[in-house]
C-alpha cells in the first residue's frame, strides 16, 4: 500500500534490506532502525535505495518509541540468542504498542515450530518464549513461516555434497521439505508488512522438495549423475546431536554445530512441512526454485 510507513529492525541484515529494499519498491516509506555506531557505508546502503534511517538504542524505549511513531506495521528481521530475540525483540514490541503501531512481524522466518514440540530446538524455543509475549500485547500480529532459505543448499546446509556428487539425507527418501528463496520471503513479508488483516500465521514455500528429487534436479543443474545416501534414521540423528551438543556446546553461538544438525533433523520430520500453504495470497509474487537457486549460483563460480 503505497503511502504506508513501516518500521524495520534488522535492517542492515541479510533479510531485513532485502525486506526494506522491497517495501520501498512498493512505494511504503521505511524508517530503518538501526544501531548508534553502524557504519557509514551500511547506512548509506539503506539510504541509497531509499530508507529513511532511525539511529536507535534497541535497549532504550524512549528512543524507539518515537522513532516508530506513525508506522502502521513494525517488521522484525532482527537476529540473534535470548538477548536479542527474547529481550530486544520485547523492548520493540513494547516500543511499537506504545506508539500505536496496530501490526508487528516478528523475526521467525523459519520452519512452523508451533507443530513441534518446546525443548528441541534452541533457536526456535526462543521465538515460542518471544510469542507468549506477543500474544499478550495489544497489537495483531503475523508470523512468516518459509521452510528453509533454499540459497542454505549452496552449501551451508549440507544436504547437497557436491563434491561427491550425493544427497545426504536422513529418515525418508521421500519426505518433503520446505525451501524458499531468500528474497521470496522478502517479498511476501514486504506484502504481510502492507496488508492491513493477515492472520496469525502464514506458511509459504517456494519449493517442497524430497530428498529423492532433489537428487533429480542437482543432476540437472549440474549435468552429473547425484545419487542418495542415506546417513541413518531420525533416531540415530537425534543422538548424534546429542553427542555434538555435549562435544561441542557452543552455547553463546547462534549456530553450532548441533544447532544446524537439529534445524535439519526437524525438516525431515512429517509435520514440518508446511501447509496449507498461502503462496496465492498475493498476486503477483513468484516463486524462484530450487533449481534457479542452484543454476544461479553455479553460474556465479
Ligand atoms: N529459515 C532459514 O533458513 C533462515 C536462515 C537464516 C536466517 N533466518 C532468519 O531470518 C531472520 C534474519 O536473519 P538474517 O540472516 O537476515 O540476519 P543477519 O543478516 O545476521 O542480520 C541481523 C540483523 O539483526 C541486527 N541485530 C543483531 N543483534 C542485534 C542487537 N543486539 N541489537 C540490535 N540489532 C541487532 C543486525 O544489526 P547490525 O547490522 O547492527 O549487526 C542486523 O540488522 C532471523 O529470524 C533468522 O533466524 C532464517
Amino acid at each position: 500500500m503505497s503511502g504506508s510507513t513501516i518500521v524495520v529492525a534488522g535492517a542492515t541484515g541479510n533479510l531485513g534490506s532485502r525486506i526494506a529494499r522491497t517495501l520501498v519498491e512498493r512505494g511504503a516509506t521505511v524508517r530503518a532502525l538501526v544501531r548508534h555506531g553502524t557504519a557509514r557505508d551500511r547506512i548509506e546502503r539503506l539510504q541509497e535505495f531509499g530508507a529513511e534511517i532511525a539511529s536507535v538504542d534497541l535497549n532504550n524505549a524512549s528512543e524507539v518509541t518515537p522513532a516508530c511513531a506513525g508506522a502502521s506495521c513494525a517488521v522484525s528481521a532482527l537476529s540473534g540468542l535470548r538477548d536479542v530475540i527474547v529481550e530486544t525483540q520485547t523492548l520493540l514490541l513494547d516500543a511499537v504498542v506504545r506508539a500505536g503501531v496496530p501490526r508487528f512481524i516478528p523475526s521467525d522466518y523459519s520452519i512452523d515450530f508451533t507443530r513441534f514440540p518446546a525443548g528441541e530446538n534452541r533457536n526456535l524455543d526462543l521465538r515460542r518464549e518471544f510469542h507468549r509475549r506477543l500474544d499478550m500485547a495489544s497489537i495483531a500480529a503475523t508470523t512468516v513461516f518459509n521452510g528453509a532459505f533454499a540459497e542454505l543448499l549452496t552449501g551451508e546446509m549440507p544436504l547437497i555434497l557436491f563434491k561427491l556428487k550425493r544427497v545426504l539425507y536422513w529418515g525418508d527418501a521421500d519426505q518433503r521439505m520446505d525451501f524458499t528463496a531468500m528474497d521470496d520471503a522478502a517479498a511476501f513479508t514486504a506484502s504481510v508488512a502492507l496488508d492491513p488483516s493477515t492472520p496469525r500465521f502464514l506458511r509459504i514455500a517456494g519449493n517442497q522438495l524430497s530428498a529423492r528429487e532433489l537428487t533429480a534436479v542437482v543432476s540437472d543443474v549440474t549435468g552429473r549423475q547425484f545419487r542418495l545416501l542415506r546417513a541413518g534414521g531420525l533416531g540415530t540423528y537425534c543422538q548424534l546431536i546429542k553427542v555434538a551438543h555435549t562435544v561441542a556446546p557452543g552455547e553463546m553461538e547462534l549456530y553450532p554445530a548441533w544447532q544446524g544438525m537439529q534445524y535439519m533433523c526437524d525438516m525431515f520430520r512429517s509435520h514440518a512441512k508446511l501447509e496449507p500453504l498461502d503462496n496465492d495470497r498475493y498476486p503477483g509474487l513468484r516463486w524462484t526454485t530450487v533449481q534457479d537457486v542452484l543454476s544461479s549460483h553455479l553460474a556465479s563460480l
